[in-house]
Order: structure tokens, then sequence, then C-alpha cells
């Protein structure tokens, strides 16, 4: 629950808090063992809501879950599963509606496109980009929504990025998959709001997160550079003059997971330090 600080006399009205009404909630998230997706578990856990934490490894989502679970209480479901293949994201879903009979939100955080020089990437890279991001994000958008149709209410975060925006050098797969991301955000927006599901995507700029650091390194030893130096090409272009934490995207995930954002479709929230340029 974010606090809001009444002002003076405010305490009359009763308006002391936003509550994002997730107590209770089922919000399954992919990604959940690092990075963006474990920061907003832990959000979630602090908001009340039971969790099914999804990626490959199991360790990583049970430490996750026991710490959740000592410090919230939350009711948690450790899903491992590789995006990848194709039946993994209505496995998931079969399993979360074995244990908590409905899914509220689904987060889709799993992701780990490659850089490099275009001329030397190698078809592989981009077809890992586009089978785990896009094909993954996709598979479980099409596995939940029968799910949230049939409630009639769900949200659905897909965790995307600025560079579908703004296409960055040396990271062209990831820019082209999240371009494909915000295209599907957008259109399926519009498809699913009127059976109550709400789609929408937050577009992070550089965060640090362990994806972030094996980016820098990759590219460091492929252009013979320090690290330091590569991630100032990055950080030189953010007005704010830093990378991102993760709280500080989690956050904003969280709000598109709520209710708060009923009204919004098909849009993205881009938090990128002031990174992307135009008004559109
Ligand atoms: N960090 C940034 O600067 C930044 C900026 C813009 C956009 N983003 C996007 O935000 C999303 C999350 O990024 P992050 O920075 O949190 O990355 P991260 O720290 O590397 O976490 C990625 C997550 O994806 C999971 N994953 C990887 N391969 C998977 C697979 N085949 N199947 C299922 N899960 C898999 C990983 O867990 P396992 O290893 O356990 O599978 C991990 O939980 C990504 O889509 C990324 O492109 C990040």
């Amino acid at each position: 629950m974010c606090r809001v600080t009444p002002h003076n006399g405010a305490h009359n009205t009763g308006v002391t808090t936003i509550d994002l009404r997730l107590k209770d909630k089922v919000a399954v998230i992919t990604g959940a063992s690092r990075g963006l997706g474990a920061a907003s578990a832990r959000l979630l856990a602090a908001e009340g809501a039971k969790l099914v934490l999804a990626s490959r490894n199991q360790a990583d989502l049970d430490k996750l879950a026991a710490e959740l679970h000592s410090q919230f209480g939350t009711p948690v479901l450790v899903v491992p599963l590789d995006l990848t293949q194709e039946s993994a994201a209505d496995d998931a879903v079969t399993k979360t509606l074995a244990t908590f009979g409905r899914i509220d939100v689904l987060i889709n955080s799993a992701g780990a496109s490659q850089g490099g020089l275009f001329w030397e990437l190698a078809d592989r890279v981009w077809q890992e980009s586009f089978d785990l991001k896009v094909m993954g994000t996709i598979r479980m958008m099409r596995a939940v929504m029968p799910t949230m149709i049939a409630q009639k209410h769900g949200r659905i975060v897909n965790i995307v990025g600025n560079t579908g925006l703004q296409p960055s050098p040396r990271l062209l797969p990831g820019s082209a998959a999240n371009a494909a991301l915000l295209a599907i955000t957008r259109g399926l927006g519009e498809e699913a709001a009127p059976h109550g599901v709400v789609v929408n995507a937050i577009n992070p700029g550089p965060t640090k997160t362990e994806r972030w650091t094996t980016l820098m390194n990759r590219l460091a030893q492929s252009s013979g550079r320090t690290i330091a130096d590569v991630e100032k090409d990055y950080t030189s272009q953010i007005p704010l003059g830093k990378l991102a934490e993760p709280d500080d995207i989690a956050g904003l995930i969280v709000f598109l997971a709520s209710d708060r954002a009923a009204n919004m479709i098909g849009t993205a929230i881009t938090a990128d330090g002031g990174w992307s340029k135009g008004i559109g």
C-alpha cells in the first residue's frame, strides 16, 4: 500500500492512502528469479498478493519464495520453466489454476537479448531474442487470456524497454523484440479491453540488474574497451546521469498491475531517466 501523507485536515476526508487493492490477488511473474521480476515480486508480496514465480532456475525461485513467505507470509507457487519451450506457458497456467483457482495479474519479465555490432551478430542471437522475449510473452498472454476473460478481469504488464521506441545501436536484437512487443501490447490492449482484461507495458531504460551487467561485459569484450567506458556511452545519454534501480521500475509495474490503472489500455510507461526524446 502506498502511503500518501495527508495535508492538514485531510484526515477528515478519510483519504490517506492509495489502496492498490492487490490483497489476495493472484499474480504470475515470469523472469521472477532476479532483476525486475524479483523486485516486482517483493513489492506485490508487500501488497498482500499471492504469487506464482516462474523462470528456469528452481533454486533461485525457491530462495525468493522462502524470503517472501517468511517476510510477508505470502502464499507462493514456484514454477520452474523455460519459456522458449512451446508448452511451458500452458503448463504454468494449469499449475497456477490447480493451486490458486484464478489468475488476476500476469507480469512478463523474462528476457535476455544480447547486443553487439550488427554485422557480427549471428542468426542465433536474433532468434534467441525473439524466442524468449517475444514468443515467451505471446505464449504467456495467450495462456492466461481465457481465464482472465472468463473472470471478466485481468491485468497484464509487459516489461519491454525504451529501445522499442528509440532503437539503440549495438542493442538491435532487443530493440526489434521490444518494438514488436509494443505493437502487440497496443493491439491486444484494444482486443482484450471489452473483456475486462487490461494490457499495458513498461519501458525501462538502463537498470542495474544482472542482465545489464552481462550486456556491458559482452559489449566491452567485443569492442576491446573497458566496461566503464561502454557504460558511459549509455549513461551519458540519460539526463538523470545514472542507471535506474530495480525498485524504481517495480513500483510502476505494480501500479500497472493494480486496478488503479484500469483506464490505461495498450499503453506503455517509459521510465528511462529522460533518455527517450520526442513526445509521442
Ligand atoms: N535491466 C535493464 O536495463 C532493462 C532495460 C530495458 C528492458 N529490460 C527488460 O526487462 C526484462 C527483465 O530484465 P532484467 O534486467 O530483470 O533481467 P535479468 O536480471 O537478467 O532477469 C531475467 C529473468 O528472465 C529469466 N529467464 C531468462 N531466460 C529464461 C527462459 N528461457 N525461460 C524463463 N525465464 C527465463 C531469468 O531467470 P532464470 O535464469 O532463472 O531463467 C531472470 O529471472 C527483460 O525483458 C529486459 O529486456 C531490462
